[in-house]
């Protein structure tokens, strides 16, 4: 057995791998899209083949302008009649030392339950059990919301906005530093630990930066009467949906409902900025399961928790050893 990259001439072989014909169509429509937003090269998607018969499948994740992965997506081998642990950690082992060649520190693979388009990942205990074996450990859990239609709650009243453009980069970042402040949000909370708030600020933002907004989209929220910071809010627009990417209060405000007033004015640019686009992108969140004020914020808003989602990290030491 071997693990090669398929490249663009190849890429019916990884297709191939998805099963059911409808299940080929949603996987070559999220390639499709992943390749024009730059988060996935053909030349990452790679097939684990025995005597040139496919027999597992996996592909590189990225934010668009990086050049090392972050993570790991449409992984697939024989779950249910073959060797999968066998033909698993060849596999992953392979991509996980190409993944260190290409720079990156650690790799992500999420687990959506129940399954769903494009990666329908069914067995998710024999997907957790692989993945354990090959180092990954779990990270956070997850609730995906989405908008389920009908009007956004009424916009604020009470709060003036400031857009990216007008308020500067340096009070953004700080902005995001000062929400980010006694978060529920395990991965925010290690980042500010490992990093420091300023820092953990800036690379947020840095990533953030990297998915398709408008500046205007992006808007910090002050108080009527004192033109105090509230808080802040970033919509954007990965491939396929459209999200709250970050929403955030700072502490002195926090228990007062701001929240609200934040999602109702980012979910109205979000359905804003879907009138204006082609086709109809579902609007998507995840907020991790541990932040009971976000998750209930979110329904009051008008969004329904639609999936789980479990996510699994592994650290690549520099040396392979
Ligand atoms: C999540 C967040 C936006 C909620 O904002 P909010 O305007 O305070 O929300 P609410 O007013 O609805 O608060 C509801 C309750 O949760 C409490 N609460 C809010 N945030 C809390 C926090 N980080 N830790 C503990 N309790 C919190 C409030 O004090 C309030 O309690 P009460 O009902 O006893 O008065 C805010 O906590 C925050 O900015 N957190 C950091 C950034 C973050 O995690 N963003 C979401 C990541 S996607």
């Amino acid at each position: 057995m071997r693990t090669r990259p398929v490249r663009a001439d190849g890429l019916d072989l990884f297709v191939e791998a998805a099963g059911s014909p409808e299940h080929r169509k949603e996987v070559e429509r999220y390639l499709e899209s992943m390749f024009a937003a730059g988060s996935m090269r053909p030349e990452w998607c790679f097939v684990a083949e025995k005597e040139d018969r496919p027999l597992g499948r996996v592909a590189f994740w990225t934010l668009p302008g990086m050049e090392e992965p972050l993570a790991v997506v449409l992984l697939d081998v024989p779950w249910e009649d073959g060797d999968y642990v066998g033909v698993g950690t060849r596999l992953l082992g392979d991509v996980l030392n190409e993944a260190r060649g290409l720079g990156a520190k650690e790799i992500e693979h999420v687990l959506d339950t129940p399954p769903m388009r494009p990666q329908f990942q069914h067995h998710p205990e024999k997907r957790v059990e692989l993945l354990e074996s090959l180092g990954f450990a779990f990270r956070r859990e997850t609730a995906r919301f989405e908008w389920r239609g009908g009007e956004p709650l009424a916009e604020p009243g009470g709060l003036s906005f400031r857009t990216l453009e007008e308020a500067g980069e340096d009070a953004f970042v700080d902005a995001m530093r000062r929400v980010s402040e006694g978060t529920l949000d395990r991965e925010i909370r290690e980042e500010r630990e490992k990093l420091g708030p300023q820092r953990a600020a800036r690379e947020f933002f840095e990533d953030a930066r990297r998915v398709k907004h408008e500046p205007s989209w992006w808007r910090l929220a002050y108080s009527g009467r004192e033109g105090d910071l509230v808080g802040l809010v970033m919509p954007a627009e990965p491939p396929a949906f459209l999200t709250v990417f970050y929403v955030g209060v700072v502490p002195e405000m926090r228990g007062r409902g701001y929240v609200d007033d934040l999602l109702a004015a980012g979910t109205a640019t979000l359905l804003g900025a879907r009138a204006e686009g082609e086709g109809e992108k579902p609007l998507r969140a995840d907020t991790d399961v541990a932040n009971a004020p976000m998750a209930a914020a979110f329904e009051r808003a008008g969004w329904r928790r639609f999936a789980g989602r479990r996510e699994y990290v592994v650290e690549l030491a520099s040396d392979p050893g």
